[in-house]
This record gives structure tokens, C-alpha cells and sequence, in this order.
């Protein structure tokens, strides 16, 4: 089998070096040999992290996508595009491909599942959600008789490793950042991970597949933890508790509400224990109840191995069952129903009337004030209620923080 590799960052690398160091394995498995041919890339002079023959680079996408001897396209590029061009070309020469690029797997995920459709090849994307755990095949798998009800998570790996890094080492955000920067687990432009919206992509992913609509991620209610600060993380090491990104869908009757948002947990959460770049996917089945599934949710070989697993299952020629029809979504939204938050506002950069204003709504909350810091738990708001009033100190004047208290 013949491979055409697009991207040589760190998962393109990462699957790279394990098609090549495990060549031997491989095709004594498959009795075929598997050979990445080209790799495409932006520069041909980069230093990069693995070692590559002259000849097997080219910065000329259509010297692999036109190729009629490469049989899977392993996209792994991130952004747009021309990630979306080059996979629906793959697609329509006959190719299978494989991608973790959960950008243009949300955005188009209708569009590729059909265009594999027609062409009878396999569009796989286990490395786009959850790094290395295994998570898409088994979600297509139950979804056919196990009716998904609810989905939750902690599903991105730079922030979790922000998170935990913060409340137990006591380190400034920024610190952590550039060292998950380091690591390979954060984005190319971090502010995917930090504002939320990479695993409003997933979750998007996930719910789609589970719920067979599609869900575009404008509909997922997304907040990140950009705005999170020391006076936070003591606050929450005070009660103990800990804070995570989560994501959560859940669908009744014909209405899906979707969120990601920071949550607070305490030590019987089972969310509690997922530390640094660990991520966790749970779903509820009528069937099957809750399954849980942890493991590394960034990092080179976690997601390099994920990828690869989408090539053995196309070697096993086990991906025909695996083409979703997907309807349109109706009815998708944030969620309404009333929870406990933590909430910290600070109106030290307002005008004194603004202070005055916001600073009545806050205390009738019952949240505490020093020096124009305002900071507590508030039991039982509306979710929407809580939307509000974020939006409306945000747009006056003021920083601000909040997690929704996740029980259960
Ligand atoms: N930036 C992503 C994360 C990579 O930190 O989870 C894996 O999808």
C-alpha cells in the first residue's frame, strides 16, 4: 500500500516515524508493504523532526493527489485551507483518507462521509478527537443499536494541562502555555485551545456521529479559559475542588443542547482525576449506561497512533459500515436548565457609575466584594441568566471568570 503524506508537523511526524520504524511488523501483519511515497510540505529546506530521504518531499500537492499508485492520503495539515480542497480532490480520485484536522472534519463532515460514499473508499478521523484514545470507531460502532442519549468530556489536552499545572504547581497561565507550546500538545495558534473553540470542533464531531445530524459548531455555546486567574484557582484549592474545560450534548426528544464551558468538580467526580493532557470522553447509551473512555489527549504519539489505527482499520477493510448518513440538525442550543456557578468579576478598570450598576446586580447574587473584586458560588441561576450577565459586564468593562459546578 502506497501512502501520500500531507503535513510534517508533529503528527505527520509522529506517523511518519511509526509506519517507518514499524515497517517490519506491519507487513508481516498484512503481507503488503507499506510505503509513504511523498510527503507534502510548505518548505523544502525546514529542519524538521524526523529524518526523510531526498526525493520524498515536494511542495506540489497534485504531485500526490494524482498519483494512481498512492492509495490513502494521510492529511494532516491543520487550518481550512487547503486542507478541505486537497481532501475532497483525494476523495473523488479514489483515495482513502485519513485526517486528525478536526477544523475541516467539523466544517465538512457531511460533504467527505458522502464523497467517500461515492467513490467507495474509507474517510476516517479517530485522531481528530480525544488524541490518542480510541473514540470515534467505538462511538459509530454502539450508535447502530445503542441509542446515545448524552455525551460529556474533558476533550482538549493544552488546557487540561493548563489547568491542572495551575492548581497544583501554582503557575502563572502563561508559563504553562508556552511549556504545552513546547510539549506539541497546543495548536498552532493556542487561541483555538484557550478560547474553547477546538473542542467545540470535537464535541461538534462527536455529536453528529452519535446523534446521525449535523451539528455546525456556531450552534455549541462555547466558552474558554483565557480569563482564568491565581484569585480563581485559590479560590477553588480553598473548597477543594478542581476546575476543567468540559464539553457536554445531550439529546431529548428532537432538541440536541450542546455547551462547552469551564467546570468545577470535587474529588468524587470522576473528572476529578483526569490531570495534565489527559482527556476523557464518556457517553450514555440506552444500552449500555455510561462508558468512559481516558488516555492522552495531545501529544505526538498518542495522535500519531490514533491515525495509524485508521490505517490498520483499512487494511482490514473495516471501514465500509462506518459511512454515516447525516441530517440536518434542528433544534440544537445551549442549555437552559437552571445550575450552581462559581463566579468572579473584577470592576476595578470600570467608570464608578458601571462599578455601581454592576456592582448592585453582583452582591444581590450574594457574591462577596474586595476592592471591587466580586467572587462566590451562586446557587440555582438559569444558565441563560448566567449568559446574561457575563455578556453584560464583558461589554461595560469588566474581567471576568466563571465555571458551571458539574455534579454526578
Ligand atoms: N491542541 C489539541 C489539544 C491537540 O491540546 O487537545 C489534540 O487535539
Amino acid at each position: 500500500m502506497k501512502i501520500g503524506l500531507l503535513g510534517l508537523g508533529t503528527v505527520g511526524a509522529g506517523a511518519y516515524e511509526i509506519i517507518e520504524n514499524q515497517k517490519g511488523r506491519l507487513q508481516e501483519f498484512y503481507q503488503e508493504e507499506l510505503t509513504v511515497e511523498r510527503i507534502l510540505v510548505r518548505n523544502l529546506n525546514k529542519k524538521r523532526p524526523v529524518e526523510v530521504p531526498d526525493g520524498k518531499l515536494t511542495c506540489d500537492a497534485d504531485e500526490i493527489l494524482n498519483d494512481p499508485s498512492i492509495d490513502v492520503i494521510l492529511s494532516l495539515m491543520g487550518g481550512m485551507e487547503p486542507a478541505k480542497t486537497y481532501i475532497l480532490k483525494a476523495l473523488q480520485n479514489g483515495k482513502h483518507v485519513i485526517t486528525s484536522n478536526k477544523a475541516v472534519v467539523a466544517a465538512n463532515l457531511s460533504l467527505f462521509l458522502n464523497e467517500a460514499k461515492k467513490s467507495n473508499v474509507a474517510f476516517l478521523f479517530e485522531g481528530a478527537v480525544g488524541g490518542g484514545i480510541p473514540i470515534i470507531k467505538p462511538l459509530k460502532q454502539q450508535r447502530r443499536l445503542n441509542q446515545i442519549e448524552a455525551i460529556e468530556g474533558i476533550l482538549n489536552g493544552t488546557t487540561n494541562f493548563i489547568l491542572t499545572q495551575m492548581m497544583e504547581n501554582k503557575l502563572e497561565f502563561d508559563t504553562v502555555l508556552a511549556d504545552a507550546q513546547a510539549r506539541g500538545y497546543a495548536e498552532a495558534d493556542p487561541s483555538a485551545d484557550i478560547d474553547g473553540f477546538d473542542v467545540q470542533r470535537k464535541i461538534a464531531i462527536l455529536s453528529s456521529l452519535a446523534y446521525g445530524q449535523e451539528i455546525p459548531t456556531e450552534k455549541v455555546y462555547t466558552r474558554g479559559i483565557r480569563s482564568i486567574r491565581g484569585i480563581d484557582t485559590d479560590y477553588f484549592q480553598s473548597k477543594n475542588l478542581d476546575v476543567k474545560l468540559v464539553a457536554s450534548s445531550a439529546q431529548q426528544d428532537d432538541a440536541i443542547s450542546i455547551w462547552v464551558e469551564p467546570c468545577i468538580v470535587d474529588p468524587s467526580h470522576r473528572f476529578y482525576a483526569i490531570k495534565n493532557s489527559d482527556n476523557v470522553v464518556s457517553f450514555i447509551g440506552h444500552l449500555s449506561g455510561r462508558l468512559d473512555f481516558v488516555g492522552a489527549g495531545a501529544g505526538m504519539d498518542p495522535t500519531a497512533n490514533a491515525v495509524i489505527s485508521d490505517l490498520m482499520d483499512i487494511l482490514d477493510n473495516h471501514y465500509q459500515a462506518d459511512i454515516i448518513p447525516l441530517a440536518i440538525a434542528k433544534n440544537v442550543g445551549p442549555t437552559h436548565a437552571s445550575q450552581d456557578y462559581y463566579l468572579r468579576v473584577d470592576l476595578l478598570s470600570c467608570t464608578k457609575s458601571e462599578q455601581a450598576r454592576l456592582a448592585e446586580q453582583l452582591l444581590n447574587l450574594g457574591l462577596a466584594n474586595n476592592q471591587e473584586i466580586y467572587q462566590g458560588m451562586i446557587e440555582g441561576i438559569e444558565a441563560s441568566m448566567m449568559r446574561a450577565i457575563v455578556s453584560d459586564v464583558e461589554k461595560e468593562c469588566g474581567s471576568i471568570f466563571y465555571a458551571r459546578r458539574l455534579r454526578g
